[in-house]
């Protein structure tokens, strides 16, 4: 075994409590049977913080302290979110910070995954009666010892206008609506105590923020496969994820957890996306739902594409994608149907190849208030895609923040290996041709 000796004494700052070094020893102590002849602060420190035993290298903080970014990004269920509420413990009970800022995709992510969920900071809290204490009014966690830290959402990069903090964790910042503008927000507030630090857990997608974070030269950069964390994961899970993504492009994102650029024979490009995308939408002049109804229901099946989207002038903007998976026609209609109020659509345009009459009938069922126009596909996906595809490529279709699902499909759609069933692009497809591209509507805006 090697040196468990005074000379540990030296890396106990509570810094360097993560440091490979004491966390191998701890390890061998462990393994050897002798975990009790380590020294009584080390003990002490391991009580506390017994994910120092479990912790797989690529979760463990990086012990290099040239760094003010700590990126962890992985595949799906690689232990992110659980490595970033052990750190996030860490610093308020041993590292000495007092005012923590959690930023997620919205504020019920915050609360339900990074909190609340089961690799989030109050299950993280292993000792009995010192779990932190969420207040949904004040949005605040507080730690036992007074440490506070605070919710926000990337929805709303200007509710970090003001706090200040010392430290922040930031879970799936890829898939954030507004990521660059709530990192710089966050940037800004980050100047409390001696070393403010950010630790960004994600699935890495090619988005602005990702590339920015791994060109910066103050982040340090730790990766993890899904497989790395089978041992954790419920079999049925692993199983299920393999079969689903096994030999696909997205496989590599998802599971592997690796950054994909744009295949070949994709016809909707990242930078085109990026480059048009706006945080204001202009007042518009017209308003679709656009729905593409899955063939069949249950878990298997495709799901249904549901997209809003509105037009100002030459120029069209899309406004939120609510397509889902694996629910009966009642519950995707429910779908459809909200995000008409919330976008004061004046039509929904509902795909009739799969269903005809019933999904009229099915969205009236749900409280569809406005008309809905049944439409049928006579040419390919691919032929429908193309024009759309078009207006991207003049700059004219604007995504409203980042909608992560959608645009991950759009930039696959087309390319060789692409498997599956394109809903979220149909249902995108749908509203555009309506607002720009079909007949009518381009005849009434000629006269
Ligand atoms: N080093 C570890 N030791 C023991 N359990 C772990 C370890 N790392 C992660 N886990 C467990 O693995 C499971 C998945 O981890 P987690 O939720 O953090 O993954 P994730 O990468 O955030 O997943 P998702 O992609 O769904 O967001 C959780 O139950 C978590 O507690
Ligand atoms: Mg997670």
């Amino acid at each position: 075994m090697q040196q468990i000796d005074g000379s540990l004494q030296t890396l106990l700052p509570s810094q360097h409590v993560w440091d490979v070094y004491l966390r191998d020893i701890c390890a061998t102590a462990f393994g050897a049977g002798r975990l009790m002849s380590l020294p009584a602060d080390v003990l002490k420190q391991i009580d506390l913080m017994p994910w120092l035993l479990d912790v797989r290298p690529a979760q463990r903080m990086p012990g290099r302290n040239d760094w003010r970014t700590w990126l962890f990004s992985g595949g799906r269920g690689a232990g992110k979110t659980r490595a970033g509420a052990e750190w996030t413990r860490w610093a308020a009970l041993m590292g000495g910070y007092r005012r923590i800022a959690l930023v997620g995709a919205t504020l019920h992510d915050v609360r339900e995954v990074m909190v609340g969920g089961e690799s989030g900071l109050v299950r993280t809290e292993h000792r009995v009666g010192f779990a932190p204490e969420y207040s949904a009014s004040r949005r605040t966690l507080t730690f036992d010892n007074g440490a506070v830290a605070q919710a926000f959402s990337a929805e709303d990069p200007d509710s970090l206008r003001g706090p200040q903090f010392d430290a922040a964790w930031c879970d799936e910042a890829a898939a954030w609506t507004y990521g660059e503008a709530t990192w710089d927000m966050l940037q800004m507030g980050l100047r409390l105590g001696h070393r403010p630090l950010a630790m960004v857990t994600t699935t890495p997608r090619p988005v602005p923020l990702v590339r920015r974070l791994l060109a910066a030269p103050d982040t340090v950069h730790t990766h993890s496969r899904m497989d790395e964390n089978r041992a954790n994961l419920a079999p049925g899970f692993v199983a299920a994820m393999h079969a689903k993504y096994d030999g696909s492009a997205l496989g590599r994102q998802e599971l592997d957890g690796v950054m994909l650029d744009d295949p070949d024979g994709a016809l909707f490009l990242r930078s085109e996306i990026d480059a048009a995308r706006v945080g204001t939408v202009p007042p518009l002049d017209d308003v679709v739902v656009a729905v593409d109804p899955p063939a069949t229901s249950g878990k298997t099946a495709d799901a249904c594409g549901i997209v809003a989207a509105g037009r100002a002038g030459r120029d069209a903007y899309v406004l939120g994608d609510a397509s889902v998976p694996g629910l009966k026609p009642l519950g995707w209609a429910e779908r459809a149907v909200a995000l008409v109020r919330l976008t004061g659509a004046r039509e929904v345009i509902a795909e009739a190849n799969q269903g005809g009459e019933m999904v009229r009938q099915v969205l009236e069922t749900a409280g569809c208030s406005v008309p809905v126009r049944l439409v049928h596909a006579r040419v390919t996906k691919r032929g429908r895609a193309l024009p759309v595809a078009t207006l991207y490529q003049q700059g004219r279709v604007h995504h409203a923040g980042t909608l992560a699902d959608l645009e991950d499909e759009m930039c696959r759609f087309g390319a060789a290996d692409f498997a599956g069933s394109p809903d979220r692009v149909d249902a995108l497809v749908w509203a555009i041709w309506a607002l720009m591209l079909d007949e009518a509507v381009l005849r009434a805006r000629q006269l």
